[in-house]
């Protein structure tokens, strides 16, 4: 959004302009003797650097990259970074250290530095001073403009920083790498205007802004036709999609929509906010037999106090209402959650008020994380009077609790014979298939890797915690 309150939206000129840059910088690259150049990115954080990563790809492929694991092989190595909690951080200063060695094996290779945490100001300076061989930093807002900014660089401009807090953009038409041909992501809108009062993810992703139907709608067709079977539609708040935009549309109402596109194929998405997720959903969930009977409804807290303080907008009872109600519309739906543990202030009551709440509900599974202070967040100032020694204590009765109630919920599917979806590889040699029902349960089989992207009815016989395990009938 600008200052005006409705969306930026990068022009068509402006996108093609940067699709013309990749190609003048294929040319450069192209006269360099050893070959094609290699690019080398490595992704941290949640889906949405995920496909950040594949929109980078894609502007790399025009560039007429090919691409390595391997930074000691590579032209351009490009880190894609996450904020969420200061541990992510740490691993990334971490890499990105390693990374002077590869500049003083091969000098002319560029060191890229991008996503959540290269929007903040303080991560800027201490590249800036104390990691020199770090190129170009720049944050999710720029990155439409990677290949100019890159581009600058390499015509010797020097190290570049493009971090201005902008509010955010949309750009559509930049190209894509998606790895798989069976899942792919669709971001359907960027930023968040929550402030939940411990999360960096406003501050660097931006105000919430929505792409438009008519671009889902054809970027869905399209990975239809193209043989894709899981679609995941991103956003930080779904349930807010459309409020930005001028047609009257909704989340349920996009939801709709794509579910008339005819295929065999399955939706899914994340992340739905308690506080706007509401019956017209569950309604479309139910009436839509392409969307996945599948919720992420993160509570964060089964304390009303907390969740308070967090800046959440419900309470313990409206929240445990609207798992009610969408149980109530789809019997059978896969429930998960995100749970912080020790936000500041927490008492050890309020703790167990969470642990009560997932003994209550009985969810699916769960991602649970304890509480990390973001810098410039309201939480980073409040009084933090439990040790860590404390928190950890709280945090293991809660997994404790998880495990116990996932082991079970697993234990059920034995004996049953269910459809999934096959997707890859498992990395488990006894069980070498990996594959997800309909509501995301992971599935380990035993069968060849060509049967990946097939439909299988599978007859499951055993389970532990995080899978289940099954045969192919
Ligand atoms: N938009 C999503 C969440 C994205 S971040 C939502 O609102 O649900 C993913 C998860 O990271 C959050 O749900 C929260 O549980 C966790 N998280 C965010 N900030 C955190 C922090 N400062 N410390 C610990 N966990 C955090
Ligand atoms: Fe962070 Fe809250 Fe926005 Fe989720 S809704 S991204 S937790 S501010
Ligand atoms: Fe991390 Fe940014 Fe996602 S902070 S969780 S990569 S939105």
């Amino acid at each position: 959004m600008n200052e005006n309150g409705k969306t930026q939206r990068i022009s068509e000129t402006d996108v093609q302009r940067q699709l013309a840059i990749c190609q003048e910088i294929k040319k450069r690259w192209e006269g360099r003797p050893g070959g094609p150049s290699l690019a080398c990115v490595q992704t941290f954080g949640c889906q949405q650097n995920v496909a950040d990563s594949q929109r980078i790809m894609g502007m790399l492929q025009e560039m007429g990259c090919g691409f390595t694991q391997d930074p000691y092989q590579a032209d351009i190595i490009l880190i894609n970074t996450c904020a969420i909690r200061e541990n992510a951080e740490k691993k990334v200063f971490g890499v990105v250290g390693q990374l002077v060695h590869v500049k003083e094996k091969n000098p002319d290779a560029v060191i890229c530095l991008c996503g959540c945490m290269a929007q903040q100001e303080v991560v800027a300076e201490r590249i800036r001073r104390s990691y020199r061989h770090v190129d170009l930093v720049f944050g999710p807002q720029a990155l439409w403009k990677f290949p100019e900014l890159l581009y600058g660089v390499l015509t010797g401009g020097g190290r570049a920083f493009s971090i201005a807090s902008e509010r955010g953009a949309i750009a559509e038409g930049l190209p894509v790498i998606r790895e798989s041909g069976v899942k792919a992501w669709v971001s359907i809108m960027y930023g968040c205007n929550n402030f939940c009062s411990y999360c960096i993810v406003p501050y660097v992703r931006g105000r919430e802004r929505s792409r438009k139907p008519a671009d889902i709608l054809s970027e869905v067709r399209g990975l239809v036709e193209e043989g894709f079977r899981e679609i995941t539609l991103l956003g930080q708040n779904v349930n807010s999609y459309g409020k930005d935009l001028e047609e009257p549309v909704d989340f349920a109402g996009l939801l709709r929509e794509i579910d008339k596109i005819p295929g065999s194929y399955l939706i899914r998405f994340m992340t739905s906010h308690p506080k706007d997720a509401g019956e017209e959903l569950f309604r479309a969930m139910t009436e839509c037999p392409h969307v996945a009977k599948q919720l992420h409804l993160p509570v964060q807290s089964g304390s009303s106090r907390v969740l308070k303080a967090m800046n959440r907008g419900y309470t313990r009872e409206q929240y445990l209402e609207k798992v009610r109600l969408a149980r109530a519309a789809m019997p059978d739906l896969i429930l998960t959650s995100d749970i912080i543990i020790g936000f500041p202030g927490e008492t050890e009551e309020e703790a167990m008020e969470t642990v009560s709440l997932i003994e209550e509900v009985r969810y699916d599974a769960l991602f649970t994380f304890i509480y990390s202070p973001r810098p410039g967040t309201p939480a980073a100032k409040l009084p933090d009077p439990a040790s860590r020694g404390e928190k950890q204590v709280w945090f293991d009765k809660l997994l404790d609790a998880q495990n116990r109630i996932s082991a079970e919920l697993h234990r059920a599917y034995v004996g049953q014979t269910v459809r999934v979806l096959i997707d890859g590889e498992s990395g488990d040699a006894a069980w070498p298939l990996s594959s997800r029902t309909q509501g995301g349960r992971l599935v380990h089989l035993k069968g060849d890797t060509t049967l990946t992207g097939q439909y299988a009815n599978v007859k499951i016989t055993d389970s532990n915690t995080w899978a289940l395990f099954g045969e192919i009938e």
